[in-house]
Formats: C-alpha cells, structure tokens, sequence
C-alpha cells in the first residue's frame, strides 16, 4: 500500500486550481475541481510540462497542458483527450481531501 502524504489545507486550493508539490523526487500536480482534489502526475505525457501550470476546466473535469493544449481528465485517470495523446500521464489516486 502506499504511503499517504498531506500535501496542503483543503483551503489552501480554490476550485478550479492546480498547484505543483514535489513529493520525494516526484513532481506531483494537485487539481482542484469544486470539492473533489485528484493527484496526477505533474508531467504531460507529449513533453516534459507542467500539468499544475494549465488551466482547470471545471464543467469538463479536465486540466489543459498549457503547452499544445492536450487535456487530461483527472477523474478518468490519465486518459488524454487529443490526437495522439493516447497515453497515461502517471496519474495515481484521485479524490483525495
Ligand atoms: S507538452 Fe503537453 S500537449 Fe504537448
């Protein structure tokens, strides 16, 4: 089982905002979306980007790369909704508060 890590207040996040932390040596991206928090990893799957620096989309439940626009659903763990983007983005847990 793996180890449970506090990364913030639930506070300390707004709806619909993401935020880098750095867990050991992995880079981790929080994302808010309304009430629910998911962790993914902070890394796109196309090129090494930050995922915690795109854009949360609420209604969609998804972030958006801010690099080339590919969006990762959170809640769907990993699944990329782009052409060519059909890989896992090092998505673990979901739903943490
Ligand atoms: S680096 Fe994220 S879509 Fe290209």
């Amino acid at each position: 089982m793996g180890e449970r890590v506090v990364l913030c207040h639930k506070d300390d996040l707004a709806p619909g905002q993401a935020r880098r932390f750095e867990v050991g040596e992995t880079r981790v991206a929080l994302v808010r979306i309304g009430d629910e928090f998911y962790a993914v990893g902070d890394r796109c799957s196309h090129e090494d980007y930050s995922l915690a620096e795109g854009e949360v989309w609420e209604d969609e439940c998804e972030i958006e790369c801010p690099r080339h626009g590919s969006n990762l659903r959170p809640t769907h763990r990993g699944v990329w909704f782009a052409p060519g983007h059909q890989a896992g983005a090092g998505v673990r847990g979901g739903g943490h508060r």
